[in-house]
């Protein structure tokens, strides 16, 4: 892989390439590189036995056959506002995890596929692109007893992966929980990339360069929803002037918005906007002739 330079805009696969395999499988992330990602998304989440493992919800039953294989293991909670059986990641052991079919849901050639462990994922990857985790809901895991983000640092270190890869972007460390990232930033070294997520409903709360100078403070970048920055080139120049870079999410073929295609709608983001990265989940249509500063 050729050396990145700090100006290179990144192409990141959400949650791998999920428009054409199923999110967060060993195939989706490789088919992302495939594709020329330069780094694949996971979101984390942990076991009830302690284990790392990619997957975006707190619950198994979207994304697996967990109602068939384990018919009795489901809760009835309220959850988002309703009432409703749920199967979730931290009341299942990694190894009745890895029993789970995640592939099927999204389409029969697929059968088989697992849920991956964060290790399986460090050594699909290896060297050939960089990680961008997320560390999914802290706060719940907090609550029931978890350190996410301490089980997370011991897995970097035993793995390497807190130190420096030639040729590779640093690996990006992301999270809507703010103590979660301050947190992060006194426990790793550069050159760690440490990005604070901003949801577009708080877009009131970032109004002027301050702002982001505080964020600055314990933040590499930050990732706002798209739809927060989209007509507002103020915002992503007072994030750069704050040294902070700028990567918006989640860029989809199935919602261009008022684009024509989701690689125009990619353009308009690296080209007028400015930013540095996108994440997409349809890494083939980055515009690479975009990927270079001018
Ligand atoms: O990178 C940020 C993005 O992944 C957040 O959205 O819900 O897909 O995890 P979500
Ligand atoms: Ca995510």
């Amino acid at each position: 892989m050729a050396e990145r330079g700090p100006h290179r805009k990144a192409l990141i696969g959400h949650r791998g390439a999920p428009a054409y395999a199923p999110e967060h499988t060993l195939y989706s992330y490789d088919l992302a590189l495939q594709q020329g990602a330069d780094a694949v998304e996971q979101d984390l989440h942990v076991t009830k036995d302690g284990v790392l493992v990619c997957l975006h919800d707190l619950t198994l039953e979207r994304t697996t056959d967990v109602r068939n294989v384990f018919p009795t293991r489901g809760r009835d909670v309220l959850l988002e506002g309703r009432l409703a059986r749920h199967w979730f990641v931290h009341d299942f052991t990694a190894d009745e995890i890895q029993q789970l079919d995640a592939g099927s849901w999204f389409g029969p050639r697929f059968a088989g596929c697992r849920i991956p462990t964060f290790q399986e994922v460090v050594e699909c990857v290896g060297e050939r692109a960089a990680l961008c985790v997320e560390l999914k809901d802290p706060e719940i895991h907090e609550a029931m007893g978890v350190d996410l983000l301490s089980l997370f640092a011991t897995a970097l270190r035993r793995s390497g992966l807190d130190r420096p890869r030639s040729g590779v972007l640093p690996l990006t460390v992301q999270s809507f929980h703010e103590p979660t990232m301050r947190r992060a930033a006194a426990m790793f070294e550069q050159p760690l990339h440490l990005v604070l997520l901003i949801e577009p409903a708080d877009a009131h709360r970032w109004s002027d360069r301050d702002d982001f100078e505080a964020v600055a403070e314990f933040a590499t970048g930050i990732g706002p929803g798209k739809a927060m920055i989209e007509g507002r080139p103020d915002l992503v120049r007072w994030a750069h002037e704050a040294g902070l870079r700028v990567t918006p999410w989640t860029f989809r073929a199935s919602e261009p918005g008022r684009f024509a295609s989701v690689r125009a709608e990619m353009a308009y983001y690296l080209s007028a906007l400015d930013v540095d990265a996108v994440i997409t989940d349809n890494p083939d249509q980055f515009p690479r002739e975009l990927s270079q500063h001018s």
